[in-house]
């Protein structure tokens, strides 16, 4: 499974980076407004050293201005993939970015009919928001294996890219399920890493080495 970085903040990007995690970036107007930057100046740093997608998602909810941010987006990078909204205006501007070459990614998807349906226009990548479904007492995961299913009963090749991860037990979840990708809270990517087991056992070693050097830095 591809790990995407859920982040507007460029240094918490690069120390993802810098341990395997960013085969690509996510970013949305919450995002962006809690860094007081403006959107063009982070997309272009991210761009220095993010090679895969890099998502960009408009503001405007109508069919005219989101093609016209969309095609404007496209230029700010190699890799740009631009964020709709799974909405009706939304769904004919990816049809006209679908034949345009443009890469897209559908944002705000809850249902496996919303799933489809942008899948049928031509989707590069669709977002189930899963932690959101979770805190309204739904099943995020579910979404994902459901989603997983009906793409593969028609051959969609779409990606699911599972979004709105709170935990590293989502992450191992929609990886289970079948998720093209996941894209992860820089905190969440952080406690991956992390298991009380793999602590103790390599301060056990240490303690029963004691003091003596290691034989290949004598
Ligand atoms: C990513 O593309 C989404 O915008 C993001 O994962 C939403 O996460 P949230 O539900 O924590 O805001």
């Amino acid at each position: 499974m591809r790990t995407y970085i859920d982040s507007a903040f460029v240094d918490e990007v690069r120390e993802a980076d810098e341990l395997g995690l960013v085969d690509g970036v996510t970013t949305n107007p919450s995002l962006v407004s809690s860094t007081d930057r403006e959107y063009r100046d982070i997309i272009d740093e991210l761009d220095e050293f993010v090679e895969g997608p890099i998502s960009v998602e408009v503001i405007a909810t109508d069919y005219e201005d989101m093609l016209e941010e969309a095609r404007e987006y496209d230029t700010w990078g190699d890799n740009i993939a631009v964020k709709l909204p799974m909405t009706r205006d939304g769904m004919r501007a990816l049809r006209t970015l679908y034949d345009e070459g443009i890469q897209t990614n559908i944002t705000l998807v809850f249902s496996v009919n919303q799933a489809l349906i942008a899948a049928k226009n031509g989707a590069t990548m669709v977002s189930p928001f899963i932690g959101r479904l979770d805190d309204n007492g739904h099943d995020g995961v579910g979404l994902i294996e459901d989603i997983r299913t009906v793409y593969d009963n028609y051959g969609f090749e779409t990606d699911i890219l599972a979004a709105s991860i709170r935990n590293p037990r989502h992450v191992q979840e929609v990886a289970k399920a079948g998720s093209d990708i996941a894209t992860l809270p820089p905190e969440v990517a952080d406690s991956m890493f992390d298991h009380p087991r793999t602590d103790g056992g390599l301060e056990a070693f240490l303690d029963d080495w004691g003091d003596r050097e290691s034989p290949a830095l004598k």
